[in-house]
């Protein structure tokens, strides 16, 4: 374990996210209402049954991304001068992602994405809805570029106003420099009043990076979704409320929609990826073209 690879592999964050906002039984209780209900003791018992690595991967994360950080990332990354790709090609290059998981027993980045997807398209989802399934990690190679992992995944949220004590571990941003400068400390800190999602910068990771890779080809639902899926202070705690607009409230509707396909899809059987490639491949056609800028 370093600095930069507290995880074993990215899945042991989202692993414990599910442990955090565990599935509801029946269909007829939200994950949201379940949350509500949740004892303060069983959110305490989440804190100190919380695994070591996972721990020391947010204590990294929260202590390093600040509002330069994330301005720094944005430079580098959103010119989208990396490399230019197909989308079956992208998710051909996450799969070389090597981690310490076990090929045996855990599922492939590609598997994962293959399996968000056909639970929607089960559901009867529309076609925009299934390809933001299988697209929505694809931000993840951000690691493959170099990134270490508390600046790829993690629980996003506001940078440059004051943090919201929701955030999972909120006490280890008393490391992150910003802490120490009032002007990023109040509610709305460098923001306007209620100034709208897409005016707030948000820790960097995944999702901000997909967005702009997909933002001129998938209908703004499909966007949101894949832009604010990590934002669990926003879309499960609802906080920053302060911050965001009438037209941001209406769209993390489909955000809500979309976080139970994402949670907890991964468990079931192993999807044949030959046999599925053609309808993926069609369907990405549909919308991007056959190179995308990364
Ligand atoms: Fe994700
Ligand atoms: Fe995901």
């Amino acid at each position: 374990m370093d600095d930069r690879t507290p995880l074993s592999s990215l899945d042991e964050w989202e692993d414990d996210l599910k442990r955090r906002y565990p599935e509801p039984d029946s269909e007829s209780e939200s994950g949201a209402a379940l949350a509500q209900k949740k004892k303060p003791a069983e959110f305490r018992n989440y804190r100190a049954e919380a695994r070591a690595s996972v721990k020391e991967f947010y204590r990294l994360n929260h202590r390093h991304q600040t509002l330069d950080f994330v301005r720094q990332k944005r430079a580098e990354y959103l010119p989208l001068a990396k490399r230019t790709m197909g989308i079956w090609e992208a998710l051909e290059f996450l799969n070389t992602l090597v981690d310490d998981s076990d090929p045996d027993t855990d599922f492939s980045q590609i598997e994962h994405c293959l399996q968000t997807a056909e639970a929607i398209r089960r559901d009867g989802h529309p076609r925009w809805f299934i390809l933001t399934g299988l697209l929505h990690d694809l931000g993840k190679i951000l690691c493959l570029f170099g990134e270490p992992q508390w600046a790829v995944v993690g629980d996003t949220f506001p940078v440059g106003c004051a943090y919201s004590q929701k955030i999972v571990f909120a006490e280890f941003f008393a490391d992150n420099p910003d802490a120490g400068v009032p002007e990023y400390q109040t509610a709305t800190g460098i923001y306007g009043a209620r100034c709208g999602l897409a005016n707030v910068l948000m820790s960097w990771g995944h999702d901000e990076y997909l967005y702009h890779v997909a933002k001129d080809y998938l209908p703004e639902e499909g966007l949101y979704m894949i832009r604010y899926h990590s934002c669990y202070p926003i879309h499960r705690e609802r906080e920053y409320g302060h911050l965001m607009n009438e037209h941001d409230e209406k769209m993390f509707r489909w955000v809500r929609k979309f976080s139970p396909y994402d949670l907890y899809t991964k468990s079931h059987e192993r999807p044949d990826v030959a046999a599925l490639r053609p309808y993926y491949e069609d369907l990405a056609a549909e919308f991007f073209p056959d190179q995308v800028r990364w």
